[in-house]
């Protein structure tokens, strides 16, 4: 039978673009992905590299590659086990998992599934300086090893995709947060459902460097920023007390005219990166693009999307296999280029075509 004309998109497609989508017509979500497609590595011989050693130091520990699965939000939409089977395939697979304020999953949880694998906890700065304390608190509580405070959400970008559909991605599948006691007692406190309280104190538009600062004087946490483009902003970030910075445009989901992280990153890096370590994420696709973002100075890349078409084709397996085929081939690349470590990858030249 034809379809009805006019019936509402099935759920499960509406979620599906709310993943996969990026703001506006999503120029800068292909731009991420061709800046990098544009560069080169210019490869050196004899380098006499018989063995290559991925492990690298990062931010509150380390890793086994240099690769962490990026913050990202409401993962129910894309596989029921969501985080916990991400967080778990990332420790299984040597790397680093980075928890979102919206994971699906609540994060005991998370962190009882993954295990002893390197984590990192997202935190937005929320519009309720208790809320954003009470985050940093679960933080600390559950052992993470560093925060990764996102500043590029002032308010949140315009996605067509989920404009045609209406779809309201808290609604749709409302993140931990608001079952978690302590945001409930608040929101009953103040006679607000947990989700209006949620809409009430997220995003913070008028968020300034000196929440930013406060947030970084309140914990013995190491506390990286992300979403950081310009070089003036990382070295603000880093004079405020930040651990690192990692070079994103929240791939490409809130500015459909931003300049591509790998754009950003030399400028970034030349900025701070002898002070703190540079990260790297959006539009990360193929090792390759990992390889060229450690060239170019960050200490290791965060992967998003893939994750996720990984997560909802094959589940905990699926992200797995995907991370195993990202460290197999970088270290295939490290040998080819003529790097024994990491490190020595940012003495490979690269070029832009
Ligand atoms: C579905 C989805 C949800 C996301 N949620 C968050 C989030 O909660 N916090 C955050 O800092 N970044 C979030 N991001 C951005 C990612 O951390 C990362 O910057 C981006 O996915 C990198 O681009 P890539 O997907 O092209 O690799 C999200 C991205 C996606 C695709």
């Amino acid at each position: 039978m034809e379809p009805a004309v006019n019936s509402p998109p099935a759920p499960t497609l509406a979620a599906t673009d709310y993943w996969q989508g990026a703001a506006g017509d999503e120029r800068t979500m292909a731009r991420n992905i061709t800046a990098f497609d544009r560069c080169v590595l210019v490869p050196r011989v004899l380098r006499g590299v018989t063995e290559v050693d991925l492990r690298t130091t990062v931010t509150g520990g380390e890793i086994g590659a240099p690769l962490l699965v990026a913050p990202m939000g409401l993962q129910a939409l894309v596989h029921p086990d969501g985080e916990a089977a991400a967080a778990t395939a990332a420790a299984t697979a040597g790397v680093g998992f980075c928890l979102s304020t919206f994971s699906s999953c609540d994060p005991a949880d998370a962190v009882a599934r993954a295990g002893a694998g390197l984590r990192w906890f997202q935190l937005y700065l929320m519009r309720d300086p208790e809320i954003t304390g009470q985050l940093v608190s679960c933080a600390e509580r559950l052992s993470f090893d560093a925060i990764v405070c996102t500043l590029d959400v002032p308010v949140v970008g315009r996605r067509n995709r989920d404009r045609v559909y209406g779809f309201d991605r808290f609604t749709a599948a409302p993140p931990a947060l608001v079952r978690a006691p302590w945001f409930e007692a608040i929101a009953a406190d103040r006679g607000l459902s947990p989700k209006a309280l949620l809409d009430d104190v997220f995003p913070h538009p008028g968020c300034t460097w000196d929440e930013l600062a406060a947030t970084i004087a309140s914990t013995h946490l190491p506390v990286l920023v992300k979403g950081v483009l310009h070089p003036d902003d990382a070295c603000r970030a880093v004079r405020l007390g930040a651990a690192g910075i990692v070079v994103s445009n929240h791939g490409g989901r809130q500015f459909d005219r931003s300049v591509s992280s790998v754009e950003a990153l030399a400028g970034v890096h030349a900025a701070v990166g002898e002070v703190v370590p540079v990260y790297l994420d959006s539009g990360v696709r193929a090792p390759a693009h990992v390889a060229m973002a450690l060239c170019l100075g960050a200490r290791a890349v965060l992967v998003g999307r893939p994750v996720l078409a990984a997560l909802a084709e094959g589940g905990e397996t699926g992200v797995v296999a995907l991370l195993h085929r990202f460290v197999d081939e970088l270290g295939h690349i490290m040998r080819i280029v003529g790097a024994a470590t990491t490190g020595e990858l940012t003495g490979v030249q690269v070029l832009r075509a």
